[in-house]
């Protein structure tokens, strides 16, 4: 830090004689030394320190010159001779480039006669470029300072570049679909828990208080994370805990929220847009329990949960479509069984199953939830069935199961929109729209 420190005041200082060497170019008008001191000691130094900035932009001026292709130089006829003999002086003296001898010329023209000779003599070594000037001490004082302003650059930038733009996120979309596959994990994949956490982190929005939500990424504190709801996500965190430690600059609330892209794209769902640029906040910052919603209710609760975040009927409707995905677990929930045959794969099948099938109560000591009749594999919950019961639900409903492009669309519009609320994102912040993996 307190190097980084030194080598960005150091640069300053090279900045401020350079631009003081830019001035005195242009208009004649030259710094006196003598206006701050009386000391010749004191004098001289000022002048060293002011010849940095002439070499620096003698530096700058030669490369400039000798480099065609980036820059060109048109002089106006109005432009004073002297003017131009003085920026060309001041590039040779800079450079102590022998006078009247364009330097690049006179190298290009040895060049040329060093291969004539060769060609005609049958040498088959291949011939260097030679050296236009020779290194003087005055290049070993530009180096430095060249090495000290990247230097200092690096430093500088560095502190002042906010961390989520340090962080590479195709890099960690690859690494986040590279934890979603585990044989010994539930149905083998990560994927549905990920879903899940990214859903939890930010469905605690309450857009009257404009608190909650996936900003601050509070649901890894204990206080957020020991909600009742909460129960079987550690899994979640646990797995993507590596992450945060492989990419310190990225904050939980990016990290976890991203999963939940990654997992809804890898396992076949559709493009959903993403934003970095969240931060994280403390436990004082955990919501209180109850903001999300309870299984064992109907269709006046999940609204009732879902407008406070700024939802309406449709949007909710597309988001619980994600029951596609996973299952319950009687050590989380409490309640059983994935809600269709494919619960790895992002589908539609959440509505044709609540559409096509018979549901019954399931018979046995746990919650009250619903089994189909057919072959009592799969499940939903009483806040699932409120979806097939309540007619401006059931709407929806229809037509995602009809049309799984429809479902696809309004998904992703409506898990953009759920992992962005309350969200204050810096204006820079890009959005991605990542790329699956094949
Ligand atoms: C009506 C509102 C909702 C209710 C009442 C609800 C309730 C539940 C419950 C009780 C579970 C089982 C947890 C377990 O035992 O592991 C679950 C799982 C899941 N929920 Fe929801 N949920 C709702 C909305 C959503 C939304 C909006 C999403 C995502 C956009 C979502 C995604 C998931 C996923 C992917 C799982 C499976 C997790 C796993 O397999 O580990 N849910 N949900």
């Amino acid at each position: 830090m307190a190097l980084g420190r030194l080598i960005h005041i150091g640069v300053d200082l090279v900045l401020v004689s350079t631009a003081l060497a830019g001035i005195r170019q242009a208009t004649g008008l030259k710094f006196r030394p003598e206006s701050l001191t009386d000391s010749k000691n004191l004098q001289s130094y000022i002048d060293s320190y002011l010849a940095i900035g002439e070499k620096t932009v003698g530096l700058a001026t030669y490369q400039m010159t000798n480099n065609p292709n980036y820059f060109s130089r048109k002089i106006s006829p109005n432009m004073s001779l002297s003017l131009r003999l003085a920026s060309r002086n001041l590039t040779r003296s800079s450079l102590r480039v022998p006078a009247r001898i364009p330097a690049r010329t006179f190298a290009t023209q040895r060049y040329q006669q060093q291969q004539q000779q060769h060609q005609s003599s049958g040498n088959s070594k291949q011939f260097k470029m030679p050296r236009t000037t020779k290194a003087g001490p005055g290049a070993g004082v530009l180096g430095a300072i060249a090495l000290g302003a990247v230097a200092g650059w690096y430093f500088y930038s560095n502190e002042t570049t906010p961390s989520w733009k340090k962080v590479n996120y195709n890099s960690v979309y690859k690494d986040i679909a590279g934890l979603l596959e585990d044989e010994d994990y539930d149905d083998g994949s990560y994927g549905p828990v990920f879903v899940r956490l990214a859903w939890h982190a930010s469905g605690t929005y309450d857009k009257k208080t404009r608190t909650g939500g996936s900003d601050g990424g509070t649901i890894r504190h204990p206080a957020e994370a020991g909600h009742g709801a909460n129960n079987g996500l550690e899994h979640a965190r646990d797995r993507l805990e590596p992450l945060k430690k492989q990419y310190p600059n990225i904050s939980y609330a990016d990290l976890y929220t991203l999963a939940g892209v990654v997992a809804v794209q890898e396992l076949g769902g559709p493009t959903v847009r993403w934003r970095p640029g969240r931060e994280d906040k403390t436990e004082a910052d955990c919501t209180p329990d109850g903001r999300l919603p309870d299984a064992s209710q109907g269709a006046d609760h999940v609204r009732d949960i879902f407008y406070r975040m700024g939802f309406n009927d449709q949007e909710i409707a597309a988001l619980v479509g994600a029951h596609a995905l996973g299952r319950c677990h009687t050590s989380r929930s409490g309640f059983e069984g994935p809600w269709n045959a494919s619960p790895t794969s992002f589908t539609n099948f959440f509505y044709t199953e609540l559409l096509n099938n018979t549901w019954v109560p399931k018979k046995w000591n746990g919650p009250f939830q619903y089994v189909d009749k057919q072959s009592g594999q799969f499940m939903m919950l009483p806040a699932d069935m409120a979806f097939k019961k309540d007619s401006e639900f059931r709407k929806y409903v229809e037509k995602y199961a009809a049309d799984q492009d429809a479902f696809f669309e309004d998904f992703a519009k409506a898990f953009a929109k759920l992992l962005e609320l309350g969200v204050k994102f810096p204006e820079d912040a890009p959005v991605y729209e990542f790329k699956t993996l094949e």
